[in-house]
């Protein structure tokens, strides 16, 4: 990669679309324009640089792009008129599907580059600055991840006390319905040394919490020091090993991927969260055979009860799509049926939406706006049943809670249990950073109010105490 030096300082605004990934990567864009003097500014306005980090899984997320492309073009024509300009940049996955259609229906785009493209940015951004249109949405060789520079301490510091750590990337599942073995391409794991370097690095700007990211996370493996296949469970552990990491996510697994080591490793490490994402999209076997899920709806309902037999406390959250083509009220039942059965603590929902290309966009039996409607609102009936349900479920238990920031009124503070709901309290603000227990009292609609039993923190307080003024920065 060259090294450019750009005109300092310039100022950069992502708008950041679609899954945590996304959200990871836009930090990653920052970080690599960051040593070529661009700062991230809070308002699009104030940008000379905007970079759209788009998603493209169901049809509306994409189209949004196109009217964004078309309010900044306004923008850059105001500006021109008093001699400013801005540039405009397309990531993401839309740029990856749609690279060539974007060139071609918005001129005003000076460059466009896909999820594999990020580490060379700064290049193409300099190619951008000379006046050629950039289109980079190839698969290269080499791996992005060794050529971006390492999160900075100040960039990492302001993500604040969690942090999301991308380990795997692309699927080689192709789900019929599914865009992203064609956005992000083949499944990939960051090596074992790497992560652990990541990891490091945002423990030392003060995270606690690290939600690891993969389309197929539970997939990842990597080599340790002897040359033994290590998988997802073992990097877990290690990386609860880390001074300050306390707590572990990861998202999104796929059922066939779910490990006995994994499985062991929910029993054995106390920072693993017993909180697991584990997307099933249908619960009628037909469907799921169309899918091309490969498993059954019994073979998912196996997984789960092998995770609660390691993890009896671990709740469940999943993604559903109603109305796959095919789908009749027999297999929306079928649907119905399994969520009441998993009690699912949380579960996004979706309409099936077609996405040119994929093998479900020319399947036939493609249902009705009108029924999906109909079916997704029965189904977000449910869910939201069962999400009020888990929420007051909690309520008399005592749970340890990272707290995160200052509460809404003065003397309060706000953090989160093992299962993500939030809770607020009475507290001093010096806890922030710091892991206590706490007695549920109350729940509301959404969150949940607590009282604190006593400060279950292991850690030395020495630590402890510098992190909790470092996040509070
Ligand atoms: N395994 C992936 C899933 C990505 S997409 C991951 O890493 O998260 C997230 C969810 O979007 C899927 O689980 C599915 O429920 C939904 N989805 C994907 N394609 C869709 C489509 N064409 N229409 C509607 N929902 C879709
Ligand atoms: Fe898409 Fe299926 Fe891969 Fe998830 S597992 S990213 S839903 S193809
Ligand atoms: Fe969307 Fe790409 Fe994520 S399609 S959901 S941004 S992987």
């Amino acid at each position: 990669m060259t090294d450019t030096l750009l005109p300092a300082p310039k100022k950069l605004f992502i708008k950041t679309y679609g899954c945590q990934m996304n959200v990871y990567d836009s930090d990653r864009m920052a970080d690599a324009l960051a040593p070529h003097g661009y700062e991230p500014v809070q308002a699009m306005e104030d940008a000379d640089l905007v970079v759209l980090n788009t998603c493209h899984i169901r049809e509306k997320a994409s189209e949004k792009v196109f009217s964004e492309i078309g309010r900044l073009r306004e923008m850059r024509d105001e500006r021109r008129l008093t001699g400013g300009d801005l540039m405009i940049g397309v990531a993401g996955c839309v740029a990856q599907a749609e690279g060539d259609e974007i060139v071609r229906r918005a001129p005003a785009v000076n460059l466009v580059f896909g999820p594999q493209s990020y580490h060379r940015l700064p290049e193409l951004l300099a190619r951008a600055h000379n006046g050629a249109r950039v289109v980079d949405t190839d698969f290269p060789e080499e791996d992005k991840f060794a050529h971006l520079p390492a999160a900075t301490k100040a960039v990492t510091r302001s993500r604040g006390l969690t942090a999301f750590l991308t380990v795997q990337e692309g699927c080689d599942k192709f789900c019929s319905f599914c865009v992203v073995p064609y956005t992000r391409g083949a499944e990939t794991s960051r090596p074992l040394e790497q992560v652990l370097r990541e990891a490091e690095t945002l423990a030392d700007g003060g995270v606690r919490e690290l939600t690891l990211l993969g389309q197929n996370v539970n997939a990842w493996h990597g080599l340790d020091a002897r040359g033994r296949t290590v998988g997802l469970g073992e990097l877990c552990y290690r990386l609860s090993l880390i001074p300050g990491i306390a707590r572990i996510r990861y998202t999104t697994s796929h059922p066939l991927d779910m490990s006995d080591e994994l499985i062991e490793m929910h029993r054995d490490l106390e920072a693993l969260m017993p909180y697991l994402h584990l997307p099933v999209q249908s619960g009628s076997d037909h469907i799921l055979k169309a899918m091309n899920r490969r498993h059954t709806a019994a073979e998912y309902l196996a997984v789960i009860d092998r995770i609660k037999a390691a993890r009896p406390d671990m709740a469940m959250s999943g993604d559903f799509i109603v109305g796959f083509p095919g789908e009749t009220d027999e297999d929306f039942e079928a649907t119905m049926q399994l969520v009441r059965q998993v009690g699912y603590a949380s579960a996004y929902t979706f309409k099936y939406s077609i996405r040119p290309g994929t093998p479900g966009a020319t399947m036939d039996g493609q249902v009705d706006e009108a029924i999906k409607t109909e079916r997704l609102n029965r189904l977000n009936e449910q869910i939201n049943l069962q999400m009020r349900e888990f929420l007051r479920s909690t309520v008399g238990r005592t749970v340890p809670v990272l707290i995160e920031k200052p509460g809404r009124q003065p003397g309060q503070i706000g953090g989160r249990t093992p299962y993500l709901q939030a809770v607020h309290m009475d507290g001093p603000e010096r806890l922030i950073g710091h892991i206590v227990s706490v007695e549920i009292v109350e729940a509301r609609n959404n969150s949940l109010i607590g009282k604190i039993v006593t400060d279950v923190e292991r850690n030395p307080v020495s630590v402890l105490e510098s992190q909790a003024s470092a996040a509070q920065i």
